[in-house]
């Protein structure tokens, strides 16, 4: 492994026009983060990068996660284990393995070696005493959580947050909460920072924000917004799903309609109730996982 394979240039920053955001008086610049890393985009690239530098660090060559079977995830650690020469162990959710979905075959060509578990099992992802279990099966192992959002992860973050135009507000989709967590970390308290929860009853995930910055106990700058989920994780409504098409036309900005599509949808839905103030400076970080519109599409959720 060769870290100065490690740093990239900075992602590049899109002011979008759009007469909402002229009628309101908004200025909005996306992070294209999607565009960060050649193969392993978005969010996923900030998390991995200290992982992976840690297992340098540590002399590992070799790393435990855990997955769902179409996760932008599960596709950035496969890209991270063919690039970087890893042994890459995916603990996914089966029971069965579907050897045509094309983030498995992506997986399978990157050579991760996938161990299917039922769902009670991957329930246990969290536990203590199973991830003892597993640390002692997998010793060689540098273990990484589902979607990566570790305290090396922060680090990574605070990178992401260090590259961004001075703003009045910072918005992220969020899923574990990760992302979020890293902003506040590194971001200027007067700067207002958004999470936008892709799941129903997100509230929870406050105490998970909450132990991956600690800071943000004592900080009010910060939100998680539980009510722009459209139906849940992995559900999206029509009209959403044309909201990401007319960004991508018209605007060109790429976005699927499970975390990216989420965030701007409700970034729309807030400008149209005045929700910031005008003159302000808005930067959404586009977190990628546009690999996944091609899961969607497999599945006939999407039709092109
Ligand atoms: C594309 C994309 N955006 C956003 C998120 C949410 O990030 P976090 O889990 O750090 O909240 C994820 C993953 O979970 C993701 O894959």
């Amino acid at each position: 492994m060769s870290f100065n394979q490690f740093d990239f240039p900075e992602s590049p920053l899109q002011v979008i026009s759009h007469p909402l955001l002229k009628q309101k008086n908004i200025t909005l610049t996306v992070k294209r983060d999607d565009l960060h890393h050649p193969h392993i985009a978005g969010n996923k690239w900030r998390k991995l990068k200290y992982n992976l530098i840690k297992m340098q660090q540590e002399r590992k060559a070799a790393f435990l996660t855990f997955s769902g079977p179409f996760s932008n995830h599960l596709y950035a650690v496969s890209m991270a284990c063919k690039l970087f020469s890893l042994e890459g162990n995916v603990i996914i959710r089966g029971p069965h393995l579907d050897e045509n979905n094309p983030t498995i075959r992506m997986a399978r060509a990157c050579g991760v070696k996938l161990h299917t578990v039922d769902r009670a099992t991957y329930r246990l992802r969290y536990q203590e005493s199973y991830l003892n279990e597993l640390q002692q099966q997998f010793a060689h192992c540098h273990l990484i959580p589902e979607g990566g959002s570790n305290q090396f992860a922060m680090l990574g973050l605070k990178e992401l947050a260090q590259s961004l135009p001075k703003s009045d507000y910072i918005m992220c989709a969020t899923g574990s909460g990760g992302t979020l967590a890293g902003l506040i970390n590194a971001s200027s308290c007067k700067t207002s920072i958004i999470g936008i929860a892709v799941l129903k009853q997100a509230e929870y995930l406050n105490s998970d924000i909450l132990r991956l910055a600690p800071k943000a106990a004592n900080q009010s700058n910060w939100q998680l917004m539980c009510d722009f989920h459209d139906g849940g994780y992995g559900k999206f409504s029509a009209e959403l799903w044309q909201f990401c098409q007319t960004m991508r036309k018209n605007y060109n900005l790429p976005l699927e309609p499970i975390y990216s599509g989420k965030l701007f949808y409700a970034l729309w839905h807030l400008l149209e109730q005045d929700f910031f103030a005008p003159g302000s400076h808005i930067t959404a970080i586009h977190t990628g996982g546009l690999q996944g519109l091609d899961g969607l599409r497999y599945r006939k959720l999407i039709s092109h």
